[in-house]
């Protein structure tokens, strides 16, 4: 099979993270027969440099010819970085925001799984982690506050910002039953997060999925308000199957979600829209502080090609290859710093990805 990848190398830690996921996936086509095709495009801080824009229509134009895109982190160190000196609708963020428009990038899975291998960086009790968790979280992607009409005024000599957080039935239904059909692949369990004791587009949220929920008798539905889902991610993580929830509590709970696991740099996602194409990129940021230092984990990002590999391109023998080679090279006691503990071997991003690639058979 041809594999048309689109690859956003992107800013920070993202050329070195990608590098080595196009060396696993390069293994997986030796082994598996498959010919992989790149096309590299230029996203955030990287496009700004060369374009002045954090996204062209063109880089648009190039990413939709592709079957799906592997990406890296987008955006530098607020602090420092000239890309902070623009305007915010030219930084490198909002090229993020506006890819996963243009492709209409709705659904945004994002699997924090416990690797029994991993305990030791997980920051909670054992008796709370015992047995592990595996949770799928399925974060709404394209509306709500990130896209809803924002201002900044003066009213009667006071600086006033607005932002609202809009959503209609159809992007609530389309979302909840991706959530829905995953849990039937799963646990058959769905929290769906909201704060429907204050906010309206909640109590729509709430009812829309109720409603969905009538057509999956199998799937056990309960509701949760933002708040106490943060503290139940650390009390009790195991009691989570599929999370379902709007935008920015997902990007909230996701970053938390990732923590319990032990390190953001083992957290892979998926975005999705109707079709088979999606856009692939390790959950975390681009780690300005370590790029260049060949110490970033490059794990996140090579289990984002594995899901790629598995919903783009119905690929789910070499998908299980990866994940299966991420899981060895993790029980033979090999590290990234973030993820070290006493006893195992610490290497880099680079040796990583060798070690991984080397799993593949
Ligand atoms: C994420 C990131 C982005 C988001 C930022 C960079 C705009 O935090 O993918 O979680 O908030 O969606
Ligand atoms: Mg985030």
């Amino acid at each position: 099979m041809n594999l048309k990848i689109g690859v956003i190398k992107g800013d920070g830690i993202g050329p070195e993270i990608v590098t080595e996921a196009m060396k696993v996936l390069d293994k997986v086509g030796e082994v598996y027969g498959h010919t992989m095709d790149y096309d590299q495009l230029l996203m955030g801080g990287a496009s700004i440099d060369v374009h002045g824009v954090p996204l062209t229509d063109d880089t648009i134009r190039r990413a939709k010819d592709c079957d799906a895109v592997l990406m890296g982190s987008i955006g530098g160190d607020a602090k420092t970085s000239p890309w902070y000196q623009l305007e915010p609708d030219k930084r490198p963020e909002a090229g993020l925001l506006k890819i996963r428009k243009a492709l209409n990038l709705f659904a945004n899975l994002r699997p924090a799984v416990l690797y029994e291998e991993l305990k030791g960086a997980c920051p909670l009790k054992e008796e709370i982690t015992e047995g592990g968790f595996d949770m799928m979280i399925m974060r709404e992607l394209t509306g709500g506050l990130y896209f809803g009409e924002r201002k900044t005024v003066e009213e009667n000599g006071v600086m006033t910002a607005y932002d609202s957080l809009t959503y209609n039935e159809n992007e609530i239904r389309r979302i909840a039953k991706r959530a829905f059909d995953i849990a039937m692949k799963r646990r058959r369990k769905v929290t769906s997060v909201d704060k429907a004791n204050v906010l309206d587009s909640s109590r729509l949220w709430r009812k829309v999925v109720e409603k969905v929920a009538g057509d999956y008798p199998e799937v056990t539905l309960e509701h949760m308000l933002v708040d106490n889902c943060a503290m139940q991610l650390v009390k009790d993580p195991k009691q989570f199957d599929v999370i379902l929830t709007e935008n920015m509590f997902g990007d909230i709970l996701s970053d938390e979600a990732s923590m319990v696991t032990g390190s953001i740099g083992m957290l892979a996602s998926a975005s999705l829209n109707e079709t088979k194409f999606g856009l692939y990129e390790p959950s975390g940021g681009s780690a300005p502080d370590i790029a260049g230092k060949g110490i970033a984990n490059p794990i996140a990002t090579i289990l984002s090609a594995a899901m790629m590999l598995r919903f783009s391109f119905d690929l789910d023998a070499e998908a299980d290859a990866i994940e299966k080679a991420v899981a060895e090279v993790l029980r033979e006691g090999w590290r990234t710093i973030d993820i070290m503990s006493e006893g195992k071997n610490q290497v880099g991003t680079e040796k990583m990805g060798d070690l991984i690639a080397g799993h593949i058979a």
